[in-house]
């Protein structure tokens, strides 16, 4: 989960991260409100999950309350990237001298964190890491040593820091780094980074990105959500405990096991390629224990989905034999009543398929079409959804 500007600047301060004031607005006369409230200079920034807020307009500075006002005006309902601005911050401005790069993430690639620092900031960091890579400094970070202020100062070294700043940006670091393993984050970026006209270093701008796999032990992170922004159906699913992720075709896919339900992505995306290019229209793992209850919430998200035009279920019996998979189906439905209305084809192998099979057979439901295959099963249910 991307935090928002406002939240990473909220969760920098209490970790004793050096942050200006900020206050949320959501109408332009809340802006003018807190624009008083701090006075001064401020800097009204648009509070969007995407990078490059500045360029594209997001992020203007205003003198007066009634500036800013005119700029939330303006901020409020901007489009940047695909991403419609809803709030904005409105922030103390720095008066800036020099603007620095800083970030620790997770290398998965080398197992490890992975620091990333510049003393050239300022600059987009993709842009920076392609024409002057040399000026990005690229250091690995052991999870069990971290950063403590002796790494932290190897780090601003290797960044190209001159030796009066050492002392002064590698506490910051330490503390940014508190908040990554702290928060079990998976990056913290600070871009910039900045040295202002008074000689103090200040986070301007901050992007955390939290580990979910961690959720367990921040139950203060479920705050953070952004509930409105999610789509209706994955926090639907979410809150049935379902591994679901919307997509954007017409074939609803149902699968026990992740690698199993990504191979049918697959091969119903290749079927759907003979019919007119219908695609599947999600990612559903039941996983193991795929009960009545559990088929049913799945096919109740699935049929939600007002693009869906046919659903693939496609099960391997393994602990949970085909059997009561089956029996899972024909429950499910039984539930679902008058709601299911959309054609299943339904595939099963593995454990006590005979049986399985037999039991759909019987069932006779007017809607569902059992396949022989993988493959079959694409085929049909993808011929189904182009009809
Ligand atoms: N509080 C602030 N005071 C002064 N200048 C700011 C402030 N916040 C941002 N800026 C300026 O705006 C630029 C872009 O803002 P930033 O928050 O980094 O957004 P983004 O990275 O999305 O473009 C910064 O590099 C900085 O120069
Ligand atoms: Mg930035």
């Amino acid at each position: 989960m991307d935090l928002y500007e406002y939240q990473a600047r909220d969760m920098f301060e209490s970790y004793g991260v050096p942050v200006l004031p900020g206050i949320i607005a959501d109408t332009p006369a809340e802006a003018r409100a807190a624009a008083e409230k701090l006075g001064g200079v401020v800097v009204v920034k648009a509070q969007v999950k995407v990078g490059g807020r500045g360029k594209a307009g997001g992020v203007k500075v205003a003198k007066t309350p009634d500036e800013a006002e005119t700029a939330a005006e303006a901020i409020l309902g901007l489009d940047i990237k695909g991403h419609v601005v809803k709030r904005v911050m409105i922030a103390a401005g720095a008066r800036i001298a020099e603007e620095y790069y800083f970030s620790v993430l997770l290398d998965r690639a080398n197992r490890s964190y992975l620091s990333l620092a510049s003393f050239e900031g300022g600059m987009d960091i993709e842009q920076l890491a392609e024409e002057r890579p040399d000026a990005l400094a690229r250091i690995e970070v052991n999870a069990m040593s971290g950063i403590d202020l002796a790494k932290a100062k190897d780090i601003a070294v290797a960044a190209k820091f001159p030796a009066h700043l050492i002392d002064k940006v590698a506490p910051v670091m330490v503390r940014l780094y508190e908040v990554y393993t702290g928060e079990d984050a998976t990056l913290v970026e600070v871009n910039p980074l900045v040295l202002t006209e008074e000689g103090d270093i200040v986070a301007l701008d901050g992007k955390v990105s939290l580990d979910e796999n961690a959720a367990f032990r921040h139950p203060n992170h479920e705050a953070l959500e952004d509930k409105a922004a999610a789509d209706p159906l994955e926090a639907k699913a979410k809150a049935m405990d379902l591994n679901y992720v919307k997509l954007d075709g017409q074939v609803g896919i149902i699968g026990n096991g992740a690698g199993l339900v990504m191979s049918t992505l697959d091969v119903v995306a290749y079927a759907g390629e003979k019919h007119g290019g219908v695609k599947p229209a999600n990612f559903l793992d039941i996983g193991g224990g795929a009960s009545a209850e559990v088929m049913a919430n799945g096919l109740e998200v699935i049929l939600g989905d007002a693009q869906v035009k046919s659903v693939f279920v496609n099960v391997f019996g393994g602990i949970t034999a085909c059997d009561a998979v089956a029996n899972g189906i024909v429950a499910a439905l039984e539930i679902l009543g008058s709601s299911a209305s959309k054609p299943l084809v339904v595939r099963l192998d593995g454990n006590n398929v005979e049986e399985g099979r037999r039991i759909l057979a019987e069932a006779n439901h007017p809607l569902v079409t059992l396949a022989a295959g993988m493959d079959e099963g694409a085929d049909k249910a993808a011929e189904l959804a182009a009809q």
